[in-house]
C-alpha cells in the first residue's frame, strides 16, 4: 500500500467516524431513521450535518442536504471534496444501529452534484453503515450519471 492510499483510507475513516457522530443529532422522531452526513473540504476540513425531520414530513431535510447547506452557507461550497454517509434504525437512545451500507437519495445526489459543478471535481461518495467496517467509494457522476446541472441553463461555472 502507498502513501496516497495510506491516507486516502484514513480521511475515509475520519470522515465516517465524523458522519457517525452527527447522526447522533438526527431529529427522526417520525422515521426512527438517523442519518449523518460528513463533508470534506480541500483544506481537510470537515462540515458535518444529520437528517432534521418535521411534523409536516414533507417538509424533511436530508443529512446530506443539511451538510452541504452548511457548506454552502460558510463560503465553502466550491471546496467539497467528499461526502460520506451513514444511517440506520435508531436505538431506544437515538443512535442509528446496524451494518447496511446506505447511499444519498436522488435528491442529495442532485445537491451533491451542484457542489461538484461549482468546484469542478467529481466529488467522491464514501457509503458506509452505522456499524461495521462496510464501505463502498463512489463518485458522484457515477451516482447521478447525465445530471441536470448549471450548463443546462447555459451557465459557466
Ligand atoms: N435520509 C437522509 O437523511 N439521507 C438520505 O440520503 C436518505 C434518507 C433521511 C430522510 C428521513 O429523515 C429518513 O432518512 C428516512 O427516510
Amino acid at each position: 500500500m502507498n502513501e496516497t492510499s495510506v491516507l486516502d483510507d484514513m480521511m475515509r475513516d475520519r470522515l465516517v467516524a465524523a458522519a457517525r457522530a452527527a447522526a447522533r443529532n438526527a431529529h427522526a422522531p417520525y422515521s426512527r431513521f438517523g442519518v449523518g452526513a460528513a463533508v470534506l473540504l480541500a483544506d481537510g476540513g470537515v462540515v458535518t450535518g444529520a437528517n432534521f425531520e418535521n411534523a409536516s414530513y414533507g417538509l424533511s431535510l436530508c443529512a446530506e442536504t443539511v451538510a452541504l447547506a452548511t457548506a454552502s452557507g460558510a463560503g465553502r461550497l466550491r471546496d467539497v471534496v467528499a461526502v460520506a454517509v451513514i444511517g440506520g434504525a435508531m436505538d431506544a437512545g437515538g443512535v442509528p444501529r446496524g451494518a447496511a451500507v446506505v447511499g444519498p437519495c436522488g435528491r442529495c445526489r442532485q445537491v451533491i452534484n451542484e457542489a461538484a459543478q461549482m468546484g469542478g471535481r467529481d466529488v467522491t461518495i464514501w457509503c458506509a453503515a452505522a456499524e461495521g467496517d462496510a464501505v463502498e467509494r463512489y463518485t458522484v457522476s457515477e451516482l447521478l450519471p447525465h445530471a441536470f446541472g448549471p450548463a443546462d441553463l447555459g451557465i459557466g461555472v
